[in-house]
């Protein structure tokens, strides 16, 4: 496999992906043909009479439904085989396939997670009038198994969203300006070149930093660009020519900017620290006061976090609870006090104390 990581395989890409080995990749992102069934030579015009340049490449032609089917049945098959048993894949596609596609996910045995409407704040109108705007495409976001355990940055997802829950509906412009990539004679070079933006959200949300992302269709290589700028690594295979060249010097001008995002910060739980670690590392001592701020009190008697209180041993979340007038245990990390140069410090933070130096012995940290 290492032969194949961080590079641009120009090929077809079921029969390139047969050539790595099972379980080497962490996520796939998936931005396959859509079988847009363009008339043969009709054109679009748009309202003030020019030609509106839209999907009808030589590659997105098949000669049916059924051969487009087959076709997708055979690169998510070797998808499946490449991923590692937690691995995940986000297939984007539109209204013309992305039924034929979900279907085939679950037939296969992926496990589909969630379906995310990418809503363009730009899209293409509909010249003629004779439907509704198509103004958005689908992702649909699947694990290898239902038994996968898939990396999901959650709180990484509240931060990107303004400390809300990330939603499935996301609003990006479509591809366009510096961003957008020109030919030799300065044209758009690619017809579905996707938003980094959104490239960026998706490997914010499924990946950690070292990764391996595959992209069996990389046309501009946009996937490859933001996993470098992430931090991750990618291999992107692309039948093109064209696209490998522009795409092979797109990549090189990138630097990788590993910020909080990109590490998940906000996602990592901090290490465990045990009541017996505090006693051993002689941050708290059989015998002491624990404190409410009320000013009740209980006893610790062991390194198992029980205290005397009121002639009764219990845990310390028990008696915490008691302390406040509970029937039910709280958090004693939250409430409870020991007294140091003769002032209340919270349990809590002396755990963190303790957890620093843990995990610095354990080579942890930002
Ligand atoms: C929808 S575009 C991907 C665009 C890409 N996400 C980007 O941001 O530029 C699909 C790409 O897959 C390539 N492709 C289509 N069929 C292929 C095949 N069988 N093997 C390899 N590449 C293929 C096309 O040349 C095209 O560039």
């Amino acid at each position: 496999m290492e032969s194949f990581i961080n590079t641009i395989i120009r090929g077809e890409t079921v029969e390139n992906m047969k050539k790595m080995p099972d379980e080497s990749i962490d996520f796939c992102f998936a931005d396959p043909p859509y079988f847009m069934q363009l008339e043969e030579g009709k054109k679009l015009y748009r309202v003030e009479g020019t030609e509106f340049d839209g999907v009808d490449d030589e590659w997105d032609k098949f000669e049916s439904m059924d051969a487009y089917k087959t076709f997708t049945i055979e690169w998510l098959s070797q998808v499946r085989r490449l991923l590692k048993k937690d691995g995940a894949i986000c297939v984007i596609s539109g209204m013309q396939s992305v039924f034929e596609i979900g279907t085939i996910l679950r037939d296969l045995g992926f496990w589909v997670i969630n379906d995310v409407i990418w809503q363009k704040s730009n899209p293409t109108p509909n010249f003629g009038g004779t439907r509704l705007n198509n103004s958005h495409e689908t992702m649909i976001i699947a694990s290898k198994s239902k038994q996968s355990r898939i990396t999901f940055n959650y709180k990484t997802g509240k931060e990107l969203n303004g400390g809300k829950q990330m939603g499935s509906i996301w609003t990006f412009p479509v591809c366009s300006g510096n961003e957008r990539l020109k030919d030799s004679h300065g044209n758009k070079l690619h017809n579905t070149q996707k938003p980094e933006a959104l490239l960026y959200r998706v490997l914010a949300l499924f990946t950690k930093v070292d990764d391996l992302v595959l992209d069996p269709f990389g046309g501009t290589m946009t996937t490859g660009v933001v996993a470098k700028k992430m931090g991750r690594n990618y291999v992107m295979i692309e039948l093109d020519e064209k696209y490998v060249k522009y795409g092979e010097e797109r990549l090189k001008s990138v630097k990788p900017t590993i910020g909080d995002i990109e590490k998940a910060v906000y996602d990592i739980k901090p290490t465990r620290v045990t009541v017996k670690e505090m006693v051993d590392s002689g941050f708290l001592n059989i015998g002491e006061k624990f404190y409410h701020k009320n000013g009740l009190t209980g006893i610790l008697i062991n390194d198992r976090g029980h205290l005397d209180y009121n002639n009764k041993v219990e845990s310390m979340h028990e008696v915490a609870g008691k302390m406040m007038g509970r029937d039910r245990r709280v958090n004693a990390f939250q409430y409870l006090y020991v007294k140091r140069n003769d002032e209340l410090v919270s349990i809590d933070k002396i755990r963190s104390e303790v957890r620093k130096i843990k995990d610095k012995r354990l080579g942890k940290g930002k």
